[in-house]
């Protein structure tokens, strides 16, 4: 298991506590995201960081979704609501470092909240675009550093966050790392979630295209 999971049995406490935590803006807010970014998805999809399945119920046209999640709590969870998942579904334990793929032969990579936590956002992009055929979607809903005020004390809270946090970072500016791995930014949109000074209340949705790799 990746160090990024955590501990050998998992981030037990944070798998338990997820649902419940997120459930208010899941409804309000991430629910409905997700069902726009991931529904219309189709082929081979890779879900990296599937954590407790958020995503699985959104998912309406792939032919196949791959459900990645190293930490074993996390993992538990999953498996156990593969059943809401309504197009043909696998678990797979591997980590975004090394996805479980050869070369060109995914259609779409999907992270959802977990860019902010994995311990090498570059790497892990690397690793999309590999598996990714040209023409590949990415399509990503996660929390960032934003701007102004709030930024530059998520910056200064970042260290602390990340050790209660399972690892997750405040300080991440994940469209223009997107952009810099070689992905064209199609669609970019920044919202604010709850009152702006909360730590994870700055999250960006945007839809990407895997340039040729001759770029
Ligand atoms: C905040 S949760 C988000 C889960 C889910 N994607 C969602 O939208 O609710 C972050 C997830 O990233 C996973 N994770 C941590 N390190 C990872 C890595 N190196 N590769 C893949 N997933 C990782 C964690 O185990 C956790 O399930």
């Amino acid at each position: 298991m990746p160090d990024s999971a955590g501990p050998a049995k998992g981030h037990r406490i944070f798998a338990a506590v997820y649902d419940r935590m997120s459930a208010p803006v899941e409804q309000a807010v991430l629910g409905p995201r997700r069902a726009s970014l991931v529904g219309p998805l189709t082929g081979r999809v890779l879900d990296v960081g599937a954590g407790t399945g958020a995503n699985l119920p959104h998912y309406r046209a792939a032919d196949e979704v791959v459900a990645l999640e190293p930490d074993p709590a996390m993992r538990r969870r999953l498996a156990a609501r593969t059943d809401e998942c309504r197009v043909p579904l696998t678990v797979d334990p591997s980590g975004a470092d090394a996805l479980p793929a050869t070369d060109g032969s995914v259609d779409a990579v999907v992270f959802t909240l977990v860019l902010c936590t994995v311990p090498d956002p570059v790497r892990a992009l690397a690793e999309a675009r590999r598996v990714l055929r040209p023409g590949g979607r990415l399509v990503a809903l996660e929390h960032v550093v934003g701007d102004g005020r709030p930024a530059v004390w998520r910056r200064r809270l970042a260290p602390l966050w990340s050790r209660i946090a399972a690892g997750c970072r405040l300080d991440r500016d994940t469209a223009a790392t997107v952009g810099a791995a070689g992905f064209t930014l199609d669609e970019v949109e920044h919202l604010t979630v709850g009152p702006a000074w909360a730590p994870t209340a700055r999250l960006v949705q945007l839809r990407a295209t895997a340039a040729p790799a001759s770029r």
